[in-house]
C-alpha cells in the first residue's frame, strides 16, 4: 500500500483531537471532565459513548469499542491504518504526498478498498467530465443551470456526469488498473452479452452519495430524457460497501449544520436536498425514494432527536410520512411534520421563495405529529360516524403508545385528546392496552432468551454447601416471581371490603393483603432483585390513592353516559310503561358493571403501566417479563354454565395460594437447614431437643399450608 513517512504520521496524530474526531459522528454533551453521547458502535438510546478530551481516547462503556482518534476511525469506517491517517490528514489539512495505486498494489488491496478507490476514481470521472468535456458543459451542466444548481452546490455535493459513450468510464478504469470485477461490483459497468463492458449510466448526471466519512458509497444517476420508458433514476446496487438503507444523501454535508442547530431535515429527493441547502436551510437529508429505515433513523439520532419531516401534500407522500414517524416516535425522537403548499416540493418551493420567506413558512407550518396524524385521519374519515371516530382515536393511541418518554406521551394524550374532543382518560386506557400489548410480545422475546439460557437447579439438597442465602435466595426465587406478577399485574386491584377496627368499611387491595400477611409473618423478598421490585410497587400506592377520586368520578361519569344514551333510545321505541322500568332496571345494572369495570381496568393497569415506564432498567425489564407470563389457567372454562373466568375473578384464590406458597418455601428451607444442622451434631448437643420440638412444628406448619393450598380458598378474615 502506500507510504506516508513518520513525520507526517507524527504530525497527523499529534493534530487529532478526539473530541473534534468524535463529535464528526456523534453528537456530544459534556458530561463531568468529559463528554458524552450515543454510542456510533451498537444502537442505544441512552449514552454510554464517553470521550476524555485530556486523555485523548473515547469508549462505550457499554459495548467496550473505542479507542484513539485512529483507533476510532479504524473502527467506525472500517478503514486500515493508512485509510484512516489519511483520513484525519483530509480532515485537518495536512498534505501527503499522494502516489497513485500501481496495478500490482490494486490487485492485492482488498474488494473493500477497491471498490471505494473504484468509486473515488469515477467520483472523479464523472465530476471532471462534467465541466471539462464539450459533452457535460453542454449537456450535463447546461441541465443544473437550467434547475438553478449553481456552481457552489455543484461543488459541494459533488455534481456529475456520465458521457454517452458507452464504455468511456470503463477504458478509463481499465486503464488505471480498475478489473471488470471490481467495475461490475459496484454496479457501475455491466457486461454485455458478448461479454464486453458497458457503463450503466451513460447521458445522466450524477449525484454521489458519501458516508459520513465523506468516501463516495454509490451514485444515483437522473436522465435527461422525458421518455416515461426509461427509469428516472439509476441508483449503485446493494454491495459490501454500500446498504441503501443505512445511509442518507445529504447527511455528510448536512451534519455540521444539524448539530449546531440541532434539527434534521427530512425530504425525499437529491434535487430537493440540494435546492434547500442552496437556500442556506443546510440541515437536510432525503432517505432517497425508500421509505425510512430503522438504520436511516439509527444515523439521525446520532446527531439530533428533533426531525422536521417534509412531503409534498399528495396522498402517497402523506402515508409513507405516517409510517415513518411512527418509527422515529418509537426511537424517542421529537418529530415535527410539515406540508408544502399544494403542488410544491422542497426542490419548487425553495427555489420560489427566499430564506427568509421559507423560515417564516417553517416556523408557522411546522405541526407536531400528533396534530398533523388527527387532522390528516379527520380529512379522511366521516366524523359523524361513531366507528370511524374510535378508529381514529385507537390509531392515534398507537402512535402514542410507542413514545418512550412518559412526560412527553401524557402531552400528546392531552393534545389528542383536546383535538378529538374526547376525554384524556379513554385515550389514556387505549395506549395503555397497546402499550401492554407490545410489552408482551417484548416480554415473550425476553423470556425466550431466558428459557435458551442455562437453568440453574433450586433443589436444597444439593447446594449446601454454597453460600448459603444464595441458594435460598433461589430456592424461595419462583415463589417470589409468583407473588410478584400477581402484584405487578393486579396490585391495586380490589381484593374484598374488610371491616376496619372502628366498624368502617375498607377496601382491601392485593397488595394491602400482601404486604399485610408477608410483614406479619416478617417474610422479606430474598432476591435483590425481586425485593427492589417489591419496594417500588410500595411507592406506588400513595400514588394510586392520590389518582383513585378522578378515576372514580371519570367512572361514575361513564356510567352516567351510558345510562341516559340506554334511556334515550329506549324512550324512542314505544314501549309500553311496565317494559320501560323493566329496561331501565336493567340499563342500570349494566350501567353499575361498566363503571366497576372502568375502575377495574384503571386499577389493573396502574403498577404494569407505572412500571414499564421507570427509568431503573432493571425494574422494567422484570416488570415486562411479568405481565408477559403467559399461564395456561389464566382462562378457565366451568363446566356447568361454560362461563369463561380470567385470572382477575380468580384472584381472591390466586393471592392467597401465591403468598402462602412462598411461606411454605420459606418454611421447608428452614426446615431443610435445620435437619442437616441436627445430622451434623450427631443428635448428642445440648439444643438436640429444642430443635426437634421446633423441627415439628415448621413440619406441621407445612402440612397445614398444604392443605390449605390443597383446597379452594376462601378470602382473609
Ligand atoms: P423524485 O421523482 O421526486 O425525484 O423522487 P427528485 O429528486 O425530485 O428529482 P427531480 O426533481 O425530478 O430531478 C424522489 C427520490 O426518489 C428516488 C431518488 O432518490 C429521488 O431523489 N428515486 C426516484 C429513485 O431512486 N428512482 C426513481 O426512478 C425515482
Ligand atoms: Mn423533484
Amino acid at each position: 500500500m502506500q507510504r506516508i513517512d513518520n513525520e507526517t504520521v507524527r504530525k497527523i496524530l499529534d493534530t487529532a483531537d478526539i473530541v473534534e474526531v468524535v463529535s464528526d459522528f456523534v453528537k456530544l454533551r459534556r458530561s463531568g471532565s468529559g463528554y458524552m453521547g450515543l454510542c456510533p458502535f451498537h444502537n442505544e438510546r441512552t449514552p454510554s459513548f464517553s470521550v476524555s478530551k485530556a486523555k485523548g481516547i473515547c469508549k462505550c462503556f457499554s459495548c467496550g469499542k473505542g479507542g484513539s482518534p485512529v483507533g476510532f476511525i479504524m473502527e467506525l469506517e472500517k478503514l486500515s491504518y493508512v485509510e484512516a491517517l489519511r483520513w484525519l490528514a483530509r480532515k485537518y489539512n495536512i498534505e501527503i504526498k499522494e502516489r497513485e495505486l500501481s496495478a500490482e498494489e490494486l490487485a492485492v488491496a482488498s474488494e473493500r478498498e477497491s471498490m471505494l478507490a473504484l468509486n473515488e476514481f469515477a467520483l472523479n470521472f464523472f465530476e471532471h467530465t462534467l465541466t471539462e468535456s464539450e459533452e457535460g458543459r453542454n449537456i450535463g451542466l447546461a441541465y443544473f443551470r437550467e434547475r438553478g444548481i449553481s456552481d457552489a452546490s455543484i461543488k459541494k455535493f459533488r455534481l456529475g456526469y456520465a458521457p454517452e459513450q458507452r464504455d468511456s468510464l470503463a477504458l478509463a478504469a481499465m486503464k488505471k488498473g480498475y478489473s471488470a470485477e471490481m467495475l461490475k461490483a459496484t454496479g457501475l459497468c455491466s457486461a454485455s452479452e458478448r461479454g464486453t463492458l458497458y457503463d450503466k449510466y451513460r447521458g445522466r448526471v450524477i449525484y454521489p452519495i458519501f458516508g459520513l466519512s465523506g468516501k463516495v458509497l454509490g451514485f444515483g444517476a437522473r436522465t435527461l430524457k422525458t421518455d416515461k420508458n426509461v427509469a428516472k433514476y439509476m441508483n449503485s446496487p446493494e454491495s459490501i460497501i454500500y446498504h441503501k438503507s443505512n445511509e442518507l444523501y445529504g447527511l455528510y454535508q448536512a451534519r455540521r449544520s444539524i448539530v449546531s442547530l440541532d434539527k434534521c431535515i427530512l425530504v425525499e429527493g437529491y434535487m430537493d436536498v440540494i435546492s434547500m441547502s442552496q437556500r442556506g436551510i443546510e440541515n437536510v437529508v432525503a432517505s432517497s425514494g425508500t421509505s425510512l429505515t430503522e438504520g436511516q433513523i439509527t444515523l439521525i439520532n446520532r446527531f439530533t432527536e428533533n426531525v422536521t419531516v417534509i412531503y409534498d401534500s399528495d396522498a402517497a407522500g402523506i402515508k409513507a410520512s405516517i409510517r415513518g414517524i411512527d418509527m422515529l416516535l418509537a426511537r424517542g425522537m421529537k418529530i415535527k411534520v410539515m406540508l408544502l403548499p399544494e403542488g410544491d416540493d422542497p426542490d419548487s418551493f425553495a427555489k420560489a421563495h427566499s430564506l427568509e420567506e421559507i423560515q417564516q413558512y417553517m416556523a408557522e407550518n411546522e405541526t407536531d405529529f400528533i396534530r398533523f396524524k388527527a387532522k390528516i385521519m379527520q380529512s379522511t374519515t366521516d366524523a359523524n360516524d361513531p366507528v370511524a371516530r374510535a378508529g381514529i382515536i385507537s390509531s392515534m393511541a398507537k402512535s402514542i403508545s410507542v413514545v418512550p418518554d412518559p412526560i412527553l406521551s401524557s402531552e400528546y394524550i392531552k393534545e389528542c385528546a383536546r383535538l378529538l374532543s374526547t376525554s384524556e382518560e379513554i385515550v389514556a386506557l387505549q395506549v395503555a392496552k397497546f402499550r401492554n400489548e407490545s410489552l408482551e410480545k417484548e416480554g415473550i422475546k425476553a423470556k425466550q432468551a431466558e428459557a435458551e439460557r442455562p437453568k440453574v437447579v433450586a433443589d436444597p439438597t444439593i447446594h449446601v454447601r454454597s453460600t448459603r442465602s444464595q441458594d435460598k435466595a433461589a430456592f424461595v426465587r419462583p415463589c417470589e416471581m409468583e407473588v410478584l406478577r400477581l402484584l405487578v399485574r393486579y396490585g391495586m386491584v380490589t381484593l374484598a371490603t374488610v371491616q376496619d377496627s372502628d366498624g368502617h368499611e375498607r377496601n382491601l387491595s392485593v397488595m394491602d393483603y400482601a404486604r399485610q400477611e408477608l410483614e406479619g409473618d416478617e417474610i422479606e423478598f430474598e432476591n435483590a432483585d425481586l425485593n427492589a421490585l417489591f419496594f417500588a410497587i410500595t411507592e406506588l400506592q400513595p400514588q394510586w390513592a392520590a389518582e383513585l377520586p378522578s378515576i372514580m368520578e371519570q367512572a361514575a361519569e361513564t356510567r352516567r353516559q351510558f345510562f341516559e344514551a340506554e334511556m334515550t333510545t329506549l324512550r324512542s321505541q314505544s314501549l309500553s310503561m311496565a317494559e320501560l322500568t323493566k329496561k331501565g332496571d336493567q340499563a342500570e345494572k349494566q350501567a353499575e358493571l361498566i363503571e366497576a369495570d372502568f375502575i377495574n381496568q384503571a386499577a389493573e393497569q396502574f403498577v404494569a403501566r407505572r412500571l414499564s415506564q421507570s427509568p431503573d432498567n432493571t425494574l422494567r425489564t422484570l416488570a415486562t417479563t411479568l405481565i408477559s407470563e403467559k399461564y395456561v389457567l389464566s382462562k378457565i372454562y366451568t363446566k356447568d354454565n361454560q362461563k369463561v373466568e380470567t385470572e382477575r375473578d380468580l384472584l381472591a384464590t390466586r393471592v392467597p395460594r401465591a403468598i402462602y406458597g412462598l411461606k411454605s418455601a420459606h418454611l421447608q428451607w428452614d426446615e431443610k437447614e435445620l435437619r442437616i444442622k441436627l445430622m451434623q451434631q450427631g443428635g448428642d448437643s445440648e439444643d438436640t431437643q429444642e430443635i426437634l420440638q421446633t423441627l415439628q412444628n415448621m413440619r406441621k406448619i407445612i402440612a397445614e399450608i398444604a392443605k390449605f393450598l390443597g383446597e379452594r380458598i376462601i378470602l382473609p378474615k
